[in-house]
């Protein structure tokens, strides 16, 4: 398959999800990767920090060293599992394969997409949720510089398809209530964009705990300065620049866009934000589950 087929193209259905068209070729690939039980995953609905989860993890990993992070981009260190684009990114199943363990790995999946074998190695998960009205906007813009998503419509058509789940992995409701559930029965820490983004300090010691690693108080720091917005939209090596421009475009949108909480009321108008409150009363109507949409 050549390059031009895979841009703008309609999300193909995977399972009952729509998804990303480049990467459902050959979607087997996914669902016989093999786990380990010493993986530990990266998992959230897109647009939720998962960038930022990323690097903190492998700086954690790391002992705060910036030796190999500063040099190999953020996609090789933490790979998404289900990313491929035949000719222009390589499949994250692949750089998966000849990673040693102990492995780190990223993805959007919905808890029924994951390969089997991730449940039956219990693989421990860090599960990164943003609220809704910031991720619709962040979605909104990454639709617009991802030329491997359909072009997303006026901000107004944009917000329907995500209220009814026509975006990239579907249901942003379904995604957080259901990894919110599973919590009761699955190694997961389950954080919030906004709580990092309000202490980062306290929420990398809370990753920290999990991953079983104990750093002093000055690598702390150096890992929360390492991992502040203005210092990673301005590293190559997690701002998404090395991706060919065939895909990403950060003239339209920057990857590393604005990194705040609240940003949505910029966007939303009085009218789609009573909507958007009644509908997600509905949607979300029986969780425990609680979102701040400023800090
Ligand atoms: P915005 O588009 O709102 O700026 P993901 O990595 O899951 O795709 O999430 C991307 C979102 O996280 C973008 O949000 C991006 O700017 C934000 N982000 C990335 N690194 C960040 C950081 N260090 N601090 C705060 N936000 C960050």
């Amino acid at each position: 398959m050549t390059s031009p087929d895979i841009i703008r193209h309609d999300w193909e259905i995977v399972h009952g999800y729509p998804m990303v068209y480049a990467f459902s070729i050959n979607w087997e690939r996914v669902e016989q990767f093999q786990c380990k039980p010493q993986d530990v995953w990266v998992i959230t609905y897109p647009k939720s920090g998962t960038t930022w989860m990323s690097e903190i993890m492998d700086l954690i990993k790391n002992d705060g060293s910036v030796e190999k992070q500063g040099k190999v981009p953020i996609t090789e260190r933490v790979p998404m599992l289900e990313a491929a684009a035949p000719g222009i990114i390589p499949a994250g199943t692949e750089i998966l394969e000849k990673m040693p363990s102990p492995r780190f790995v990223k993805s959007h999946l919905p808890i029924s997409l994951l390969p089997k074998n991730f449940w039956d190695n219990n693989c421990k998960v860090i599960y990164v949720a943003r609220n809704a009205k910031d991720v619709a906007v962040s979605f909104y813009n990454f639709d617009r510089m991802n030329k491997f998503h359909p072009e997303p419509g006026t901000f107004a058509e944009y917000l329907e398809k995500f209220m009814s789940g026509n975006v990239a992995y579907g249901s942003w409701y379904e995604h957080v209530t259901s990894w919110w559930e599973k919590k009761k029965d699955h190694p997961i820490l389950y954080l919030f964009y906004e709580d990092i983004k309000e202490d980062p300090k306290r929420e990398i010691q809370k990753v920290m705990q999990f991953l079983g690693k104990k750093l002093d108080e000055e690598t702390l720091d150096r890992i929360v300065q390492r991992t502040s917005f203005q210092t990673m939209k301005d590293n190559f090596m997690v701002n998404y620049k090395t991706i060919p421009t065939i895909m990403m475009d950060h003239d339209i949108s920057p990857f590393m866009r604005k990194g705040i909480a609240g940003d949505w009321k910029n966007y939303f108008t009085v009218a789609q934000n009573e909507m958007f409150d009644a509908d997600y009363e509905k949607k979300m109507h029986g969780t425990t589950l609680k979102f701040r949409t400023e800090i």
